[in-house]
């Protein structure tokens, strides 16, 4: 099973970018914990970032072939893209929204997300464990999907 993971604008300057609101990780030490806990769960995962929005949408239609589902840290992306929304159902596959801050408790233009209602589910407020549960909820959501009788 392989799992795409997609994190939006500016998460390439996790560590530096406001450290008090998302924490001191990088974008590397967030993808090596998913890639530690991927392989304990016996799953792949392939992660791409990008500050381009047509970037992403690009990779989630190259990656629908060979991925069950989507972890997704949309960013800003998430409070103001219909395209994206569009793109995640194009491509028809479950997908679990994740923040590492918590955005309801932030501006108000924050508690809105667009993926939100045609999410799995979303896991946010925890920092680099809001992806890693993201992620071990997903792939329980994945395996009860195939498992035989349901
Ligand atoms: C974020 C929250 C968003 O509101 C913000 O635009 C981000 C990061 C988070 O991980 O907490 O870029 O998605």
């Amino acid at each position: 099973m392989r799992i795409a993971v997609v994190h939006g604008p500016n998460l390439n300057l996790l560590g530096v970018r406001e450290p008090d609101v998302y924490g001191t990780a990088t974008l590397d030490d967030v993808n090596r914990a998913l890639e530690s806990l991927a392989s304990e769960l016996g799953v792949e995962v392939e992660c791409f970032q990008s500050n381009c929005e047509g970037a992403i949408l690009d990779f989630l239609a190259d990656v629908r072939d060979r991925a069950g589902g989507v972890l997704i840290n949309p960013a800003g992306l998430g409070h103001t893209s219909v395209a994206l929304l569009d793109g995640l159902l194009a491509i028809a596959r479950p997908f679990v929204e994740v923040h590492l801050s918590n955005p309801a408790a932030r501006e108000s233009f924050r508690r809105r997300s667009l993926l939100t209602p045609a999410a799995v589910g979303v896991v946010a407020g925890f920092g680099v464990d809001s992806y890693l549960s993201g992620l071990r909820c997903l792939h329980n959501h994945l395996c009860r999907l195939r498992a035989p009788g349901s």
